[in-house]
């Protein structure tokens, strides 16, 4: 049976080892569509000494973001639904406000307009206005806005445990079956 496709956009907000965790995650779970912006490129080497060629192996097609023609830049292209991890304030408030002049960008724009899943795990502290304004947006718009704030109350003792949370929950948005953390009132 064929694997359900997620679209995965990575942006230059700090964060990244949350996107590479969800990759792995969704290796066997779903056919993954990557996309990374521009800022992702320079976080990604500032933060893991990753350049973009080094997540291919975790995707089953790579677009450039400049690429306003590839497949999921169109609703008629069927998608499970999209991520974008970590995502930038500045992202927040394009997809927030309809701004779609990137891959990236219209891939958002494009879930939105379709109703399917669009989760985006914003990393910025403390919140402005402008991104609090943009975040109730995209509620009302009817995306989940996921900061990137995992819980302790499964007493993490290591970075992997921060991460397994936080994918835990984006995988329980896709309706994709996820073992990465306990659960509370589980044993
Ligand atoms: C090392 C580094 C860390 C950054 N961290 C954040 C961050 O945590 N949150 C954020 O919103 N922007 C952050 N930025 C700024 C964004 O990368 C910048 O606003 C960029 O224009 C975002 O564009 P994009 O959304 O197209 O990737 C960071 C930039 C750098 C270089």
């Amino acid at each position: 049976m064929a694997l359900p496709r997620v679209v995965v956009g990575i942006t230059g907000a700090s964060g990244m080892p949350y996107a590479l965790d969800l990759l792995e995650a969704l290796q066997g779970l779903a056919e993954v569509h990557l996309v990374l912006s521009q800022g992702a490129k320079r976080v990604l080497w500032e933060e893991m000494g990753l350049s973009p060629k080094d997540l291919y192996p975790l995707a089953h097609r790579v677009y450039k973001d400049a690429d306003l023609g590839a497949p999921i830049a169109s609703g008629s292209f069927p998608t499970r639904g999209m991520v974008v991890v970590p995502c930038s304030a500045t992202t927040l408030a394009k997809v927030a406000w309809g701004l779609a002049d990137t891959l990236l960008t219209r891939a958002a724009y494009v879930h939105l307009k379709e109703k399917r899943p669009l989760i985006l795990v914003p990393r910025e502290t403390p919140l402005p206005l402008p991104t609090l304004r943009a975040m109730v947006a995209l509620a009302e718009a009817g995306a989940v806005v996921m900061p990137a704030s995992p819980g302790f109350y499964h007493r993490p003792k290591e970075i992997k445990d921060l991460l397994g949370f936080l994918t835990q929950r984006i995988l329980d948005h896709l309706g994709l079956p996820a073992h990465r953390a306990p659960r509370w009132g589980e044993t």
